[in-house]
């Protein structure tokens, strides 16, 4: 069984709307809809925003059912001038980049685990899901939402993906996470610390996000709206040609 997690009910409603749902489960303030997605035995959840809240989520969900892998799906901000709005990253490696306890552990390194990163488990297959959906791009989204939300020949990368519990807003922020973190793509709330969690609980584990904002002054604007027009979305879509 697949575990499917977002952060935002915005980013899933799409896919609840093409779940055919066997039962729900309502735990720590989580609901938990398992069923068949695209003839898929799954489960779907949104965590809510930060690292706490995705940790007790998904280790919530690996407690509940038989989980035989984890996919995050969401939107992120991009740090890096060649990731344009409407671009998916797809996550190869994933660093909490707010874990300092130093001078007892080296700077972002997660204490008695003697890890900084996490690797995920992604395959070609998730990359080619994404190579189909972005090639039927037209299909998905018309004219006008294309010039609404600027999407232009959206492009997919890989690479670390860096998760912290603030919103990224402004230019300075960027520049600190940056100098730790230089080859970062983007940055969002959850995904290094499912990241942990599915490393802890030996489970694959992969990610996309959609960038939503170039993490500067302007993240904020219409954010949930973008989350329920574009990423919910692409998330669809992706995740059809993924499990078809
Ligand atoms: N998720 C989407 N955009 C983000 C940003 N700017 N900072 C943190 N998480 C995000």
């Amino acid at each position: 069984m697949i575990g499917i997690i977002s952060a935002m009910p915005e980013e899933m409603q799409s896919l609840l709307d093409n779940l055919q749902v066997s039962k729900t489960i309502n735990k720590g303030k989580r609901t938990y809809y398992q069923g068949q997605l695209f003839n898929n035995d799954v489960v779907i959840v949104f965590s809510r925003w930060g690292k706490v809240a995705a940790s007790a989520t998904v280790t919530q969900l690996l407690n509940s059912f038989a989980i035989s892998e984890v996919f995050f799906s969401g939107v992120a901000g991009a740090l890096q001038k060649s990731l344009k709005i409407g671009d998916l990253v797809i996550g190869t490696t994933l660093i909490q980049y707010d874990m300092d306890a130093s001078p007892l552990y080296p700077d972002m390194e997660i204490p008695l685990l003697s890890k900084t990163s996490f690797e995920t488990s992604t395959t070609s297959k998730l990359e080619k899901a994404t190579q189909d959906f972005l090639a039927d791009f037209s299909k998905y989204f018309n004219l006008k939402t294309r010039k609404e939300f600027k999407l232009k020949n959206p492009k997919y990368h890989k690479g670390l993906v860096v998760s912290g519990d603030q919103f990224v807003n402004s230019k300075n922020k960027i520049r600190k996470i940056l100098k730790k973190v230089p080859d970062a793509l983007c940055v969002e709330m959850e995904g290094a610390a499912v990241a942990q969690v599915c490393y802890e609980y030996e489970i694959p584990f992969q990610i996309i996000r959609v960038i939503s904002d170039n993490a500067n002054d302007n993240s904020h604007i219409d954010f949930p709206y973008f989350a329920n027009e574009v990423a919910g979305k692409y998330i669809l879509g992706i995740l059809k040609k993924y499990l078809d």
